[in-house]
């Protein structure tokens, strides 16, 4: 008993001894960690108010319009009543007998997978549940229960582009 007493006697005085001896470095260390969380906490501030920013404010930028467009290719080189899968943008654009051109979404209507044309019959063959739509995207048969959805397609130059931005639904 007397012998802890004395190490604890010890102890603290050996304690008190090393924080007088070291006080100083304590000190600038305790300041520098607290410098180093005020400029995290700083830095994370800004990024957050940025993340914010960029989540609210609307991507319409120059640069933004040019990432949604998908370049499919010359007019000329598309057939009528010819159909081109363009799988990096999952859509088939179609070029109907009129000339009218469609970009037509891969996914199916009834729960979203992936539509096949199918050259034999000239439509478009859901795997999942055989729905089937006609070249223009309309159903043929259920339980697909709208047509598939199309992109906007422009030419420009004789260059044909679809804007994959947002499909647009159709009955
Ligand atoms: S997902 Fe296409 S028919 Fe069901």
């Amino acid at each position: 008993m007397a012998k802890n007493k004395s190490n604890t006697i010890h102890g603290k005085a050996a304690g008190e001894k090393h924080s007088k001896s070291f006080s100083g470095v304590h000190t600038s260390r305790r300041n520098f960690l607290k410098s180093i969380w005020g400029w995290l906490g700083v830095i994370l501030s800004f990024e957050f108010v940025w993340m914010a920013f960029s989540f609210l404010s609307p991507a319409k930028s120059s640069s933004g319009k040019k990432k949604n467009f998908i370049t499919v290719g010359a007019l000329k080189n598309i057939r009528k009543n010819e159909v081109v899968p363009v799988r990096s943008g999952k859509f088939y654009l179609v070029r109907q007998a009129d000339g009218e051109l469609l970009a037509l979404s891969l996914k199916c209507t009834h729960l979203g997978c992936m539509v096949v044309w199918d050259p034999a019959k000239k439509h478009f063959v859901c795997p999942c549940h055989s729905s089937e739509f006609a070249m223009n995207g309309t159903v043929l048969n259920p339980p697909a229960p709208r047509s598939l959805d199309r992109y906007p397609v422009i030419v420009e130059d004789g260059i044909v582009k679809v804007n994959i931005a947002k499909p647009v639904k159709r009955s």
